[in-house]
């Protein structure tokens, strides 16, 4: 990352309105557009040497290569020795007889959950509760949120993830037992709040027959009564916060059909096509990873925000917390050193425009700089469009304002501007262009993986929590057991404060 040094304090020196008046071109130089998905880089703080000098990084990483292996199901998960085709799920671009493998065991997958859903679908059932949580819970909301326009109302959609009493407690008060069903999405099947909460459903439905499991671990389903026919398989070469274009996505595919879910894979296989294809200086999810390794190694900015301007889009900051955070957040390279550079930032975000008249101010005066991606829908699907002449207009002026700023003889009153930002412009909010956005950001975060030579598919950074979470389940209630004094002290505290 040394080489960058020299471009970041030229760029750190002149002021981003400067630089984008001194390239004519820049806009067309700095913008990718793939299917109804277009990217713009021009706001960022990125000279036409910088962007060469970042090429060159990803030449010298192996990049290219790093995509080829990835897609032909070489084991790029190293710490656990797996290949991670994801994008098997949804493409069949590789000629690897692994990846071929995975491309026909996902078709086949698909075709017995269309069968299930058919059968929920012919019965009496009214409500699905997706029990999951991380990637077996967050690219479903996700989805079903961002789609719900196109839902015709046949189920409606729970989500049961965290092991808080009061989630289920609240969401079984509003349902009927008899005409619920639930699927159990758990790749390990050993997610202790997922499988307390389905206890917790079981013994409320006080039947087996409306659960549906999907899970790599067929076993452990069987064996806490499952039926063999309503398993859907994952497997261990799909990564959880990756695995949303599995039968993990069962209650999408439920509540908006299955031809609505295939258009969401079909739009991840159109970015799979260009990323696996594109030549890097073209490559829209390579332009996208430099641009953060250049943010987080180059400028040093810690935190990177997301922001889109679309409702249905609220909880993007959330899936990509898990899919940036889980897979970036490491310091210890695929060979075990320690990474020499910041790896990935803090995620976090919200929509626009409320999270203007919440956290804005931070972003325009405050003292760090943020980059962001801010993601615009061109058009509604609702016959307001004064509202979203309004929102576009917002989105505009945001993206405008952090980038230029505006001069002010009272610093208080003064927007210092160069704030970086790219905007991403989705023609709509489709099936084929979420999964188009979404596979972007896949696809990103695993170039940013490959520059700083970590692992994006393992995340061994939340096993010790989990397994202190067992220990002191025991604990709670002989806190003598408790090994760390101030951990045995809360106990203490939280029984006394626990008796009525
Ligand atoms: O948070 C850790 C994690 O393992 C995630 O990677 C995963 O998405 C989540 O837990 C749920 O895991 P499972 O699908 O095995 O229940």
């Amino acid at each position: 990352m040394a080489r960058l040094a020299p471009h970041a304090a030229r760029n750190l020196g002149r002021r981003l309105p400067e630089l984008i008046a001194d390239e004519p071109d820049r806009f067309a130089a700095t913008t990718l557009r793939v299917g109804p998905l277009l990217a713009c880089f021009a706001r960022q703080r990125i000279d036409a040497p910088a962007a060469a000098a970042l090429r060159e990084v990803a030449r010298e990483r192996g990049v290219a290569e790093a995509i080829a292996a990835l897609f032909e199901g070489e084991p790029v998960n190293r710490s656990e020795n797996r290949p991670a085709l994801h994008t098997a799920l949804r493409s069949d671009l590789a000629s690897s007889a692994v990846a071929r493998a995975a491309h026909a065991q996902a078709r086949e997958a698909r075709a017995r959950m269309a069968q299930q859903i058919d059968a929920l679908r012919a019965s009496e059932v009214t409500d699905i509760v997706n029990v999951g949580i991380g990637g077996s819970d967050l690219g479903a909301r996700l989805t079903l949120e961002a789609l719900r326009e196109l839902d015709p109302g046949r189920f409606r959609v729970h989500f049961l993830s965290t092991v808080d009493g009061h989630a289920a407690s609240h969401l079984l008060r509003q349902l009927d037992p008899a005409r619920t069903a639930a699927v159990l999405v758990s790749k390990s099947f050993s997610t202790r709040e997922t499988l307390l909460n389905a206890q917790v459903l079981r013994e409320w439905m006080g039947a087996d027959d409306r659960f549906h499991a999907v899970t790599a671990n067929v076993d452990r389903a069987r064996s806490l009564g499952i039926a063999a026919e309503r398993i859907l398989p994952m497997w261990d070469w799909v990564g959880g916060r990756y695995s949303l274009w599995s039968a993990v996505g069962f209650s999408v595919a439920a509540a908006l059909g299955m031809e609505v879910f295939e258009r969401l894979l079909a739009g991840a296989a159109q970015m799979d096509e260009h990323v696996r294809r594109a030549p890097l200086e073209a490559n829209l999810a390579v332009r996208h990873a430099l641009v953060a390794v250049w943010n987080r190694n180059a400028l040093g900015y810690d935190t990177h925000a997301v922001l889109p301007y679309d409702a249905r889009l609220a909880r993007l900051p959330a899936y990509l917390q898990q899919l940036v955070m889980e897979s970036l957040g490491k310091s210890a390279t695929q060979a075990g050193a320690p990474v020499p550079c910041a790896t990935g930032p803090v995620i976090w975000g919200g929509a626009g425009t409320d999270v203007q008249h919440s956290f804005f101010q931070s972003l325009h005066q405050g003292t760090d700089t943020v980059p962001m991606d801010f993601i615009g829908i061109a058009r509604a699907d609702h016959g307001s469009p004064v509202q979203h002449r309004a929102l576009l207009a917002n989105l505009l002026a945001q993206a405008e304002a952090f980038a230029n700023g505006a001069p002010g003889a009272d610093p208080q009153r003064a927007y210092p501007g160069s704030r970086p930002s790219t905007m991403i412009l989705l023609d709509a909010l489709t099936p084929e262009s979420l999964g188009a956005l979404v596979a972007l950001y896949e696809h990103s975060v695993y170039v940013q993986a490959t520059i700083w030579g970590i692992n994006p598919f393992d995340q061994w950074g939340v096993e010790l929590g989990k397994r202190l979470a067992a220990d002191l389940d025991t604990a709670i209630d002989s806190p003598e057991s408790a090994a760390d004094p101030i951990t045995r002290a809360l106990i203490e505290a939280l029984r006394q404060r626990a008796r009525p």
